[in-house]
């Protein structure tokens, strides 16, 4: 049994990072022969990637994809920390879960991803919840054979999670959800310790990967029929400064873009490494698509100094005017937490300020989340509930108007759409995102799924618009 330790996933050292290949050992592959698995993931872009690989190691090992948890003999939750909502949707599903291996002793089931690297999870597991058959963290799901192997056989909870990011793992299979759209992982881990975040704790320190695997990986895509794929990491821009071989994201982006890979999209951008060459390439680049997250947190810099965000209002605002001007067309998106300890109204102010100078083209809202072991969570926070959701309600109508605004400029003009599903709309729309990331629902024929195809808008919302395919 391995538990995690929150003082060890602290820890940064020098240490370079090696690169490793996965492989599976043969006495694996039959152990999930006539089985089924089911994968629920909860959070980011990061771990619905991880989800992808775990599929595909289980489908190494012979199982089979359930079409639903009801059915399953295998259940894995990949879960996510990063506000206290995830968390407590985790514990109420680990809930229905119990009752369905008192119905069915035999079900396998087990919690993954970034709850899993929590000090606190991890002891009240053990304590309240030692039915579960598997634990495993973010830096080994390459182990998930061993360690399902290790349970089944002794049918006794197995504990397997490290507290410290290891190696990077080349070539892990992945089972990709879409055939047309990609996640490329280009770093793992963050350095930057913002005061509210549990991602340096659960992800460990940065890790970039080697930028001719990256390189690699983009070029299959595309031999495989892919025309887009999304660089991830969780701090993009810091890409490459833990590589000694003075390449940056700069670099990344423009390898990537010549490729020649239809679409190129990146997530998440921290405003503090964001680099005049970076928006140059972006704009230099036609299959870099117009489109940034760039995440605020907060317009008071009271508040930025609190959170350790090392930018001001000011040098935020600087840059968002420096992007929106050299990138043609580009639409911004953002997060903003409300309600962090001591934020007072003159600081909810000053973000609503920044809200109404970026009129951002949509924006992720929340509340303030205290969570265990990061320095915010042990300031002193003195606003209701109540005071918090009232000033995320009153962003929220702010935010929504500024993103109907941004749509109803494109009305009746004609935009480039990668058709990638059937809307959830009806069985004869189809759906997808122009390069802008607005989300399109389409008429058009279903033979031109995966296509990347000219669309005239025809209606908006805050949130979707609907159009037609022009031929
Ligand atoms: N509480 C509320 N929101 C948080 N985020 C990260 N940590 C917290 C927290 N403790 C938000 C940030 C981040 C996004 C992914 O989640 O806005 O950009
Ligand atoms: Fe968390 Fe992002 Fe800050 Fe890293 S940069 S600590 S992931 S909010």
């Amino acid at each position: 049994m391995l538990v995690p330790e929150r003082e060890k996933a602290r820890i940064r050292t020098k240490d370079r990072v090696i690169t490793r290949e996965y492989s599976i050992n043969d006495e694996y592959r039959s152990l999930g022969l006539g089985k089924t698995y089911f994968v629920k993931t909860y959070g980011c872009q990061m771990n619905v990637h991880d989800s992808e690989n775990i599929k595909a190691i289980l489908e190494q090992m012979g199982f089979e994809e359930a079409s639903c948890m009801e059915n399953a003999d295998l259940i894995l939750l990949n879960t996510c920390a990063i506000r206290e909502n995830a968390h407590n949707k985790v514990f109420g599903m680990i809930g229905r879960i119990k009752h369905m291996k008192e119905d069915n002793p035999n079900i396998i089931a087990g919690i993954c991803g970034c709850m899993a690297q929590e000090e606190g999870v991890v002891k009240e597991i053990l304590d309240k919840y030692k039915w579960l058959d598997i634990v495993f963290g973010t830096h080994n799901i390459y182990e998930l054979p061993k360690i399902l192997k290790k349970a089944m056989s002794s049918k006794k909870l197995e504990v397997e999670v490290y507290s410290c990011e290891g190696d990077i793992i080349e070539n892990i299979p992945v089972k990709r959800d879409s055939k047309y759209k990609a996640w490329v992982n280009i770093m793992y881990g963050c350095d930057k310790f913002c005061t509210y975040c549990i991602v340096p704790y659960t992800r460990g320190k940065q890790r970039s990967r080697n930028p001719k695997d990256i390189i690699k990986e983009v070029e299959k895509l595309k031999k495989d029929g892919y025309k887009e794929v999304t660089l991830l990491g969780q701090n993009v821009n810091a890409y490459g400064k833990d590589l000694d071989i003075n390449y940056d994201m700069s670099n990344l982006l423009s390898d990537t873009a010549q490729t020649g890979i239809e679409r190129i999209r990146f997530v998440t951008s921290h405003p503090w490494d964001f680099t005049d060459e970076m928006i140059d390439i972006i704009s230099k680049y036609e299959n870099i698509m117009p489109y940034i997250h760039l995440p605020l947190q907060s317009g008071s810099n009271r508040i930025l100094k609190l959170m350790g965000r090392r930018y001001t209002k000011e040098s935020y605002l600087e840059l968002f005017r420096k992007i929106k001007e050299k990138v043609k067309n580009v639409s911004i998106t953002t997060d903003i937490i409300v309600g962090f300890p001591s934020e007072t109204e003159a600081d909810f102010n000053d973000t609503l300020d920044v809200v109404n100078e970026c009129k951002y083209d949509s924006a992720f809202t929340f509340i303030f989340s205290p969570r265990e072991g990061t320095p915010a969570s042990k300031m002193d926070d003195d606003i209701s509930l109540e005071e918090k959701e009232k000033r995320l309600y009153k962003l929220n109508k702010i935010v929504n108007m500024y993103a109907k605004e941004a749509n109803e400029k494109y009305l009746n003009k004609v935009v480039k759409v990668l058709l990638e599903d059937y809307s959830s709309k009806d069985g004869s729309t189809l759906m997808g995102y122009t390069d802008t990331m607005k989300l399109v629902n389409v008429k058009a024929p279903i033979s031109k799924l995966g296509e990347i195809v000219d669309v005239k808008i025809t209606n908006v919302q805050s949130f979707s618009m609907d159009g037609e395919m022009v031929e």
